[in-house]
């Protein structure tokens, strides 16, 4: 096998930028070279000319001029078994999970659908530039075993969990506390590093798991203590206060699972919007990362992020961002910085494209500390990529000619773009979205 020269704009974060003019926070080469080896590895990364030198003479070029080269977006919270959810009408929360979404994933029992939705699944992720997603299945393991077995074939890097879940829903959509920690363990066993797959212990939230599973996932943690963890948390008032009915003797939402011993630096907890100080000082001190959903927040009418708050704080909380499927209205990471921002504009705190485009990429690698291996084009990364044209409508190509800064670009791309702005979708160097 050859190596691969890929040519193009390339553009890389190196730590979270603090301003529009904060030029030293990424790697942006004008004609740049991406080697890339057999196993999919970054090899060398830079200007064009000087990559190509040092190339090997059988090397294979790819000329993406004059489109932007960028390490393949992540999405941190996903609901794998939602693809037919998306667009309920609901007037909150609880009642869009008890109308669409519980009857709807009840039919993941069934492997021949799961492993349909999958295929769907992957594909969609693909076609909006999308390489990492860290997805909840349902609480049915042919559900896990679809997901992952599809991850397998595509050779992308997949974080997923068999939901736990055992009061509260349909009988169908139920386990117990036994059934999710044994079933939870054969998904470990059968997919855990296989791949490049990793699985999340996943108990839903507080209202669907009995105090008896919530210990049942702690033992799970205590076991694998590498595993990432998620679940919801703070997403809706009436879904706080019927939590804490139900655990009265926690302090507060976020102290029901640091009880069962499920915070940590490798936890993700989707939403989080409506936190008290103390509930983001936790947080903070246990390394637990806060998942920010703009579009699904907008759209179940569940709250607008603290962003600022959580983030600008004297003990500040990680965040990641993603897209909520199926609670969540789009597949596009693009779309979902939109929504991001115009969250921000209401709150009188300017999100800044830069740090936009840091999010969907290394941003959400360093919350699921998987920076060395995705969301960078740095040597020896995988060569997850996502090939971006700011002019791929006609009304984009338009507003393109008055753009002359790269972070006006980024803006455009943010504000207008979507998965017609993704040209290709790389995986571990291997393009994928023209294959579809
Ligand atoms: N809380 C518990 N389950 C879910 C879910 O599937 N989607 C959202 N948005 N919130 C939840
Ligand atoms: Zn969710």
């Amino acid at each position: 096998m050859t190596d691969t020269l890929i040519r193009g704009r390339l553009l890389s974060f190196k730590r979270a930028p603090q301003s529009l003019t904060d030029s030293d926070s990424y790697l942006y080469e004008h004609d740049g070279g991406l080697l890339v080896n057999a196993d999919g590895k970054i090899t060398a990364v830079g200007d064009y000319a000087r990559v190509k030198a040092a190339a090997p003479e059988d090397v294979v070029e790819i000329d993406h001029r004059p489109h932007l080269i960028l390490p393949g977006f992540i999405d941190t919270h996903v609901h794998f078994p939602q693809m037919q959810v998306i667009a309920s009408y609901a007037a909150n929360l609880l009642e869009w999970l008890n109308t669409y979404t519980f009857p709807e994933e009840c039919r993941f029992v069934e492997s021949e659908h799961a492993t349909r939705i999958a295929t769907h699944f992957y594909d969609e992720f693909l076609r909006h530039g999308t390489t990492t997603a860290v997805a909840y299945c349902s609480v049915h393991k042919t559900s896990a075993d679809a997901f992952f077995a599809e991850a397998i074939k595509r050779n992308m890097c997949m974080v997923g969990g068999k939901v736990m879940m055992d009061r509260n829903a349909p009988q169908g959509l139920l386990d117990t506390p036994e059934m999710g920690y044994d079933e939870t363990r054969a998904v470990i066993e059968q997919w855990h590093g296989k791949g490049r797959c990793h699985v999340a212990i996943t108990p839903r939230f507080a209202i669907t798991s009995t105090p008896e599973q919530m210990s049942a996932t702690q033992a799970l943690a205590q076991e694998f203590p590498d595993l990432f963890i998620q679940t919801h948390l703070s997403e809706n008032r009436e879904e706080i206060r019927y939590t804490c009915e139900l655990y009265p003797e926690a302090k507060d939402y976020t102290d029901i699972y640091a009880r069962y011993g499920l915070l940590g630096n490798k936890t993700l907890l989707g939403h989080a919007i409506h936190l008290s100080e103390r509930e983001m000082d936790v947080l903070s001190e246990t390394g637990s990362i806060a998942v920010h959903c703009p579009t699904s927040n907008l759209f179940i009418g569940s709250g607008l992020f603290p962003l600022r708050p959580l983030t600008r704080r004297e003990k500040p909380v990680r965040i990641a961002v993603a897209t909520d499927i199926g609670g969540g209205s789009s597949y596009s990471m693009l779309r979902t910085m939109d929504e991001a921002y115009k969250i921000q504009q209401i709150l009188g705190e300017r999100l800044n494209p830069l740090e936009s485009f840091y999010m969907m990429t290394r941003g959400n690698a360093e919350a699921l500390s998987m920076e060395t291996d995705i969301g960078t084009l740095d040597l020896g990364s995988v060569s997850d990529l996502v090939i971006l044209d700011a002019a791929s409508t006609p009304a984009m190509k338009l507003r393109m000619e008055t753009i002359s800064t790269l972070p006006e670009e980024l803006f455009l791309l943010q504000t207008m773009g979507d998965d017609r702005a993704v040209v290709e979708t790389y995986v571990a160097g291997k393009a994928m979205k023209n294959t579809l």
